[in-house]
């Protein structure tokens, strides 16, 4: 079905909770719920900070095609910014004219997938950072002249300490200049740069020292950004200077040579973004597990739960049970494969629902075929996740 956005209001994650399980009291859990009201006004928030700059959706934290095209639908949002070739390939072919995939990729059988499409080749953009990649993308596309943008690192250095994420090996202005012309003398069409400052975009302000390392790497990377694009550009113009997560939109944006900035767990409000300070997205996508059985008179097991989120392995990973409140994961059990038991004051009984948060965004989706959407407390439809419809990319 079709997602529209229109203003929403505020709520807080009680609140959200409550009516996502009144409006679903009718459906058996496990389920996954999407309160439309606080998507949009999420979306809506995401365009206020980017302050004019175009926003792309991140189709990795979204894993779902009826929220991207709503996201695109949006104004302020343009283009996705995909994860997997053969992913790209199916956003492109079903209509969406801009696509660019946020890491490289060595799939050469979506490679030639893509270069032997004429529409697909126009709309998608590969993303690169090393001439090994390029020489495979040429190997399996031949002479096909696709598009290209490059990585370029965006994390903080200092001495040795290496401040953000590790992923492209391009750092400098002549680094990054090379490697255009590397591209460009295997044919392929160099548009655009990204820089994406993870230890800015994906880490919650917990700390003066993690607010301070964020300041600091803004400023080393305003210069070095504007350096990079004009190494890369030469006497031409780039398409494409894309920068930032959710949770650097207005650092991001704020940088004159960015042309667009990138989000998308915004859009669905998990756990993680809780902990910034610019900015609190509603949660909007939550889940139901039933309880299945109460082992003691304080504890009630739900079916399901086990979804731990990526990233570096620990507490802050589990879902969150959010409501009926006052309810937590056992530490020696955690989140199980196929049942979670909690613990609080008073429990819910057999049969009822336990709603919980996920860490992470789009995640979520690969564990539920589709999603329930609710409106002004009601069911309106359900649409499928990207799993729904077998897109899974790993
Ligand atoms: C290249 C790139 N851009 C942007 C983002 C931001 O995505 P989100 O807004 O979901 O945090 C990510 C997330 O990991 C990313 O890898």
């Amino acid at each position: 079905m079709t997602v529209s956005l229109r203003p929403g209001a505020t709520t807080s994650v009680a609140v959200a909770a409550t009516r996502l399980d009144a409006a679903t009291a009718h459906l058996d859990a496990p389920l996954l719920a999407l309160d439309l009201g606080a998507l949009r006004a999420n979306a809506a928030d995401l365009v206020v900070r980017a302050a004019g700059t175009p926003v792309r959706v991140a189709s990795k934290s979204v894993r779902c095609r009826a929220v991207l095209d709503a996201a695109l639908g949006t104004p302020g949002f343009r283009g996705v910014m995909a994860y997997a070739v053969r992913e790209a390939v199916l956003l492109a072919r079903a209509g969406v004219d801009d696509v660019l995939l946020g890491y490289p990729s060595v799939d050469r059988g979506a490679l030639a997938e893509l270069a032997a499409d004429p529409v697909a080749r126009q709309r998608v953009t590969l993303m690169v950072d090393d001439p090994a990649q390029l020489r495979i993308a040429r190997d399996a596309a031949g002479r096909a002249g696709l598009r290209v943008c490059i990585d370029v690192d965006a994390s903080l250095r200092i001495g040795p300490l290496h401040l953000g994420v590790r992923r492209s090996p391009v750092r400098t202005p002549s680094q990054a200049a090379a490697l255009a012309s590397a591209a460009r003398r295997l044919g392929f069409d160099v548009v655009g740069v990204m820089f994406y400052e993870a230890q800015v975009a994906g880490l919650p302000d917990s700390s003066l020292a993690v607010r301070l390392v964020k300041r600091v790497s803004i400023g080393e990377l305003a210069h070095r950004r504007a350096a990079v694009v004009a190494a890369v550009a030469g006497n031409g113009q780039l398409e494409i200077v894309n920068s930032g997560g959710t949770g650097s939109l207005e650092s991001s944006a704020a940088d004159p040579v960015v042309t667009e900035v990138t989000a998308g767990s915004g859009l669905y409000g998990p756990t993680l973004f809780d902990g910034y300070r610019a900015f609190t997205p509603r949660p909007a996508l939550m889940f139901a597990l039933p309880v299945v059985r109460r082992p003691a008179a304080a504890v009630a097991t739900t079916f399901g739960g086990g979804y731990i989120a990526s990233g570096p392995a620990g507490a802050s990973r589990v879902p969150t049970p959010v409501y009926p409140a006052g309810l937590r994961l056992l530490g020696t059990e955690g989140a199980g494969e196929v049942q979670t038991p909690v613990r609080g004051r008073t429990v819910p009984a057999i049969g009822d629902r336990v709603w919980w948060r996920h860490t992470k965004a789009g995640e979520i989706c690969e564990r539920f075929t589709g999603m329930h959407l609710v409106e002004d407390g009601h069911v309106v439809g359900s649409t499928p996740t990207y799993r729904g419809e077998g897109w899974t990319f790993g």
